[in-house]
């Protein structure tokens, strides 16, 4: 989660002209700071549908394992980002990746608090498209339930909380700085949700990506700032209680005009729900 981008560039040069003696040449002018709202450290009970992504094989146990975010919408379903699940990024299909797991109800990736339930299934969202970064969405099934407690609700179509304007929580174990220095402790930044053709205009297509409306939102503070960044995909965007968003992608981290992308909740659904009405099906007397 990115902080004040004013507080992260000057905490990296302060702590390294304190180590090195060399007087600090360059800071961002000090009165920006008071202006930026950035993220900040929570505890996962104020968020407790953030769960981390982890394998340590894959990525070593220096912060648990932690590759991505995800969040628990059922007690055995987690929705974390497509990109997380890739080939390049596990080394391997999922399902060969033998100790991918979540980690719910932890706030200090190093801690002890909470639980490491293995993930038993894997589906990436058929539609996804790697190269438009739409349908960014897998769905993970859990080989033990989580608790109740952790699940949050997701936000059909035409749900008030997609307005833009809204304010929105989003949560991560991802990079602080925008320079790699991934969090150990799990962090939120406040954002409001951005009007479509904002987000349009601010991702007309190019290399960083074109902006899909029906299958993304955009969220950020027009002066940049709090924003999600990198480790934090997969994880919840949520607003009024309710899951309106997965962290997806983005052109940095927190710049000004360069809002946080999210895959579309009210999408997945979409993509989802013909799935669970072919399910019941069967049930059903002719
Ligand atoms: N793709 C990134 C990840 O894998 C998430 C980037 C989000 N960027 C942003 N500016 N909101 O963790």
């Amino acid at each position: 989660m990115r902080r004040s981008v004013v507080r992260t560039l000057i905490r990296p040069l302060a702590m390294a002209a304190a180590m090195t003696a060399i007087p600090l040449m360059e800071a961002a002018p000090v009165a920006a700071d008071s202006v930026v709202v950035g993220g900040y450290p929570i505890d996962v009970s104020q968020a407790p549908w953030t769960v981390a992504l982890t394998s340590r094989t894959r990525f070593g146990g220096t912060r648990a394992g932690q590759f991505c975010g995800g969040v628990a919408v059922t007690r055995t379903v987690v929705l974390t980002a497509a990109h997380c699940l890739a080939e390049e990024v596990l080394g391997a299909p999922p399902d060969r990746v033998r100790d991918l797991k979540v980690i719910t109800g932890r706030t200090d990736l190093l801690g002890s608090e909470g639980a490491e339930i293995a993930v038993q299934g894997a589906r990436v969202n058929p539609r996804y498209d790697a190269s438009a970064n739409s349908g960014d969405f897998a769905v993970l099934t859990l080989a033990e339930p989580l608790p109740q407690s952790a699940v949050v609700a997701m936000a059909s179509s035409g749900d008030a909380a997609y307005a833009p304007g809204t304010e929105a929580l989003v949560s991560g174990w991802g990079d602080t700085t925008g320079n790699g220095a991934y969090a150990r402790s799990l962090h939120a930044a406040h954002v409001h949700v951005l009007a479509d053709d904002v987000c349009a205009r601010a991702y007309p297509g190019g290399p960083d990506g074109t902006f899909q409306a029906e299958s993304m939102l955009c969220a950020g503070e027009s002066a940049g700032g709090p924003d999600a960044c990198q480790g934090d995909s997969g994880g919840p965007l949520v607003a009024s209680g309710r899951l309106i968003g997965l962290v997806s992608w983005g052109s940095g981290c927190g710049r000004p005009g360069s809002p946080g992308v999210y895959t579309r909740v009210s999408d997945v659904l979409r993509v989802l729900k013909p799935a669970a009405a072919g399910r019941r099906q069967p049930h059903r007397k002719p």
